[in-house]
């Protein structure tokens, strides 16, 4: 099969440049040529492209089960530990931890990436969350043609948009939001109705776009974030229902009263905020509070006294504190539920 040679570095570009021309023979795989990389041509490509050789090569019908097997076999085996074989691929965006030691490789990371997966737009390295918004530092390490930063994902059955670089969300608390759903549908059993939900740190809606589905069990649904940029994407996910930017703080005096299930996803900050958002939740029967915190590991007990310290005067039905995984070398990430009812 014919193959274009093109500089390793070019690969995306000429990949997507064939692929426009509809002269890429799709399903094929790219081979490794050393400082060249083969591009698979299909018969509608001409004899010459731009300066570069049309070589004649097998085609590679089978990839590479890993996107590491499309490294160069030298530089894979000097950092063989070092390799990142996790990462989050969020819509057409891939996103991976990068250690320092191979930090000058990453454009042979993501072109090995993009190679890898064909439906992937642009990679990006993570340096990690920082900021009350809780942003990733991201940099983009490849992409094919023009990076995308919005993009679609898809989780339990709901389309949503995303903007990783300018807001938070992690694909890997997307059992927990199922959780949230299951807690949902048992308050409406309870109440004998259908409820109401706050989402006063909704991000761009990851949660509250699985209750919107629930017809039959949500009725009203109040989302916010302090961080507009995510605010202008939770407007597009999230069309039908009342979006404000604001101090989750603040809200209860927007929204006195309102709601039976509040949502409460400050991982960092859960406890020092709820004094501010109990003003959000119905008075005189049972409501629910869902809840996200990090702690010490072997401190369970004592934040539990913590947060019912913050609780004030109410009566508390139930109190879960569940551990979900660990955030650090000494702290964990815990789900709360608690059920309430406010006099
Ligand atoms: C851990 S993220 C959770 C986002 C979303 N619920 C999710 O699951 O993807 C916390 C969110 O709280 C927002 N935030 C931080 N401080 C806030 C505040 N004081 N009031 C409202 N939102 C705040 C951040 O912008 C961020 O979107």
């Amino acid at each position: 099969m014919r193959h274009l040679s093109v500089p390793s570095k070019e690969t995306a570009y000429w990949r997507a440049e064939l692929e426009n021309s509809n002269w890429l023979s799709i399903g094929y795989g790219i081979h490794n040529l050393g400082e060249f990389r083969g591009i698979p041509l299909n018969d509608s490509a001409p004899g010459k492209i731009e300066s570069f050789a049309i070589v004649e090569l097998p085609p590679i019908t089978t990839g590479p089960s890993q996107w590491t097997d499309r490294l160069e076999h030298g530089l894979f085996e000097k950092f063989r530990d070092l390799w990142p074989m996790s990462y989050d691929q969020i819509g057409e965006i891939i996103i991976l931890k990068i250690p320092n030691e191979i930090k000058k490789y990453s454009d042979q990371i993501g072109e090995a990436i993009l190679g890898q997966h064909p439906k992937i737009n642009s990679v990006y390295a993570d340096n990690g969350i920082s900021g009350d918004f809780r942003v990733r530092q991201l940099e983009l390490i490849s992409s094919v043609g023009k990076p995308s930063t919005l993009t679609k994902v898809k989780e339990h059955g709901s389309e949503f948009f995303v903007d990783p670089t300018v807001a938070y969300y992690s694909p890997r608390l997307a059992n927990e939001r199922l959780k949230t759903v299951e807690t949902a549908k048992r308050l409406a059993g309870k109440l004998g109705r259908k409820i109401a939900v706050c989402d006063p740190y909704a991000g761009v809606g990851p949660s509250v776009i699985h209750l919107a589905k629930l017809s039959e069990v949500v009725e009203n649904i109040y989302a916010s974030d302090l961080n507009p940029a995510a605010v202008e994407i939770l407007k597009m996910n999230l069309p039908n229902y009342p979006v404000m930017c604001e101090d989750a703080r603040n809200l209860s005096k927007i929204f006195p009263k309102r709601c039976d299930l509040l949502l409460v996803n400050l991982p960092h900050d859960f406890s020092n905020h709820l004094p501010d958002l109990l003003g959000l939740l119905e008075k005189g029967h049972s409501v629910v509070i869902k809840g996200w915190t990090i702690l010490l590991a072997d401190a369970f007990e004592s934040t539990k006294q913590e947060i019912l310290k913050n609780l004030g005067d109410c009566l508390v039905e139930d109190f879960s504190l569940e551990l979900i995984k660990s955030y650090s070398v000494s702290e964990v990430l815990a789900s709360v539920e608690l059920h309430l009812i406010l006099s």
